[in-house]
């Protein structure tokens, strides 16, 4: 059974298709209207959410399905004291298919190791949200026709932007992609993903100057201060209007060059700039119904044949596991999660050992 955990679940070939189908979604909608008849959707936001959450329902809605679910962990059984595990177990008995947005970081990964139905991960903390990915994947193809070769201005806080961090995994398997990644210090990309930029061999810049580059820029991707992930209010406070990108700002930018924002905005983007036709932000959440769409007929068509009863919990733990180590990272899932193993993955190159779930490192 096929999930979407993280965008490189997808293969370039896979996204390829998807945009396809989205497309055509988008040009021919009668033609999909009963495509998931008698398909049930859960959303299970145990976090705040608007476009992703309903544009996930506005999809299934859109493919003649039903949706369930709840948009606040606080109505739900969590207040309670539940496990995601068994929240899982239960739901997956109730649907076809699962969107989840969770505050901790891996706790759809949880979630797919005690489901019956495919999960689709709509944001876990500061770590994934593969959906918006996609969403912002067919904005760029609408808009620019290309991946390759692009310069890719990353601004805001880079540290825990979740769409960030999906964004760049997907861009830096196209050729010729460069980011300049503009933050302030505290807020910068976190060191595992530079390492992984390294890896792969894509070129980036660190600078904390928003009008620097803004020139090169194919693509200038603002981005909301976190603020819920922020453990004092204080740093929050000092860094929240680090950048706001105005009509001034933008002077320097390219004919061509367009402004995207996973949305919502606070005020990184100054309502004047909406005026501007490089501004495609409100684009770009439109299209997210679209791919939503293409990605749950793609996930549901790839099911399988699920067993009639509930089976509670099969998890593949993998092996390389790091006795005595505890995650450190209070955003992650095992801080939790009831009966949750610490587990822990060793890089055989490097010998460097990652949490299963975060794949935050292991001091
Ligand atoms: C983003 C998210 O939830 O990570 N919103 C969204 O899904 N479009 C961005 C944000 O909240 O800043």
């Amino acid at each position: 059974m096929r999930h979407l955990l993280s965008i490189l679940d997808l293969t370039v070939e896979e996204i390829e298709e998807l945009l396809t189908t989205a497309e055509d979604i988008l040009d021919h909608p009668d033609k999909y209207q009963d495509a998931c008849r008698n398909k049930i959707l859960a959303a299970l936001f145990f976090e705040p959410s608007t476009r992703t959450r309903l544009s996930f329902e506005s999809a299934m809605l859109g493919l003649g399905g039903r949706v369930l679910g709840f948009h606040d962990a606080a109505s739900s059984s969590t207040r309670k004291g539940e496990s995601v595990a068994d929240t899982i177990s239960i739901v997956s008995g109730y649907a076809d298919i699962i969107a989840m947005r969770h505050p901790k970081e891996g706790a759809p990964l949880v979630a797919s190791q005690h489901t019956r139905v495919p999960i689709i991960n709509a944001g876990d903390g500061g770590h994934h949200h593969p959906t918006q990915t996609l969403a912002d994947l067919l904005t760029i193809r609408r808009e620019m026709g290309r991946f390759d070769g692009l310069t890719i201005g990353v601004c805001g806080d880079l540290k825990f932007g979740r769409t960030v961090h999906s964004l760049m995994e997907a861009m830096s398997r196209y050729k010729g992609v460069r980011f300049i990644l503009i933050s302030p210090k505290e807020l910068a990309v976190p060191s595992v993903m530079l390492e992984e930029l390294d890896r792969n061999g894509v070129p980036y810049l660190e600078c904390q100057s928003l009008e620097e580059h803004m020139g090169e820029l194919d693509i200038l991707y603002m981005t909301r201060v976190q603020r819920e992930r922020f453990a004092s209010e204080e740093e929050y406070q000092r860094l929240k209007d680090s950048y706001i990108l105005d009509s001034d700002k933008l002077r320097g930018a390219g004919e061509r060059m367009i402004v995207m924002h996973p949305l919502p905005r606070v005020n990184e983007i100054d309502p004047q700039v909406d005026e501007d036709p490089r501004a495609c932000y409100f684009r770009q959440a439109f299209y997210g119904r679209y791919i939503r769409m293409a990605l749950i007929l793609k996930l549901l068509r790839e099911r399988g044949e699920a067993p009639a009863t509930p089976d509670k919990g099969h998890p593949a733990y993998p092996v390389n596991q790091l006795p005595g180590a505890v995650c450190k990272n209070p955003h992650c899932i095992t801080t939790t999660e009831q009966g949750l193993k610490q587990i822990f993955l060793r890089n055989p190159e490097n010998g460097e050992c990652r949490c299963f779930y975060c794949e935050s490192k292991a001091e």
